[in-house]
């Protein structure tokens, strides 16, 4: 065989393989008192905007695209749900002692002002959370007033 077609033999041999690895369902029930949106009930754009843009990642409840059933798409996203909610997770954020939630709120905005979240990676394949720079400062002027 000549080298090419090895190597295509193995990256197939690869991507078959790797869909054994099992896929994780970021799915549980906590105290919907302590939730973000519960405790804090912004204007129903907002809450649908911040629900769309920032849960997947952010909270207990991951609404999973079907691609997700195909590794090595799930492992990629299980990391950046692992990752997102240990700095900040909206499931738990009645948890937080005030001066955290203070601080999230802070980071949240400038993170919303800035661009940087939600993750480029995300909102390529999720157009529904591209927020528009009208609806970024939307979402940053309501966010401080909470501050
Ligand atoms: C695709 C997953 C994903 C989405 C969607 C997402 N984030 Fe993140 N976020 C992460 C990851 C991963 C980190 C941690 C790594 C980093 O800071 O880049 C993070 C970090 C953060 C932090 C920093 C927390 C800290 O204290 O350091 C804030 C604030 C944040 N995100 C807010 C948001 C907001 C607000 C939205 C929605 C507008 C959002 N994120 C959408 C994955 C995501």
């Amino acid at each position: 065989m000549k080298g090419w077609k090895i190597a295509v033999a193995v990256i197939l041999v690869v991507l078959v393989g790797i869909q054994w690895v099992p896929t994780h369902s970021n799915q549980k029930n906590t105290d919907q008192g302590k939730d973000f949106l519960t405790m804090y009930a912004p204007p129903a754009r907002i809450g649908t905007l911040l629900r769309t843009a920032c849960y997947d990642c952010h909270s207990n409840h991951t609404v999973y695209p079907w691609y997700n059933m195909v590794q090595p798409v799930a492992m990629f996203m299980e990391n950046h749900i692992v990752q997102g909610k240990k700095k900040l997770n909206l499931s738990e954020f009645g948890g937080y002692s005030s001066r955290r939630q203070r601080s999230k709120l802070k980071s949240m905005a400038s993170q919303i002002e800035d661009g940087d979240m939600p993750l480029t990676s995300y909102t390529l394949l999720h157009r529904n959370a591209d927020l528009s720079d009208q609806e970024r400062r939307t979402i940053k002027a309501w966010i401080d007033t909470k501050i």
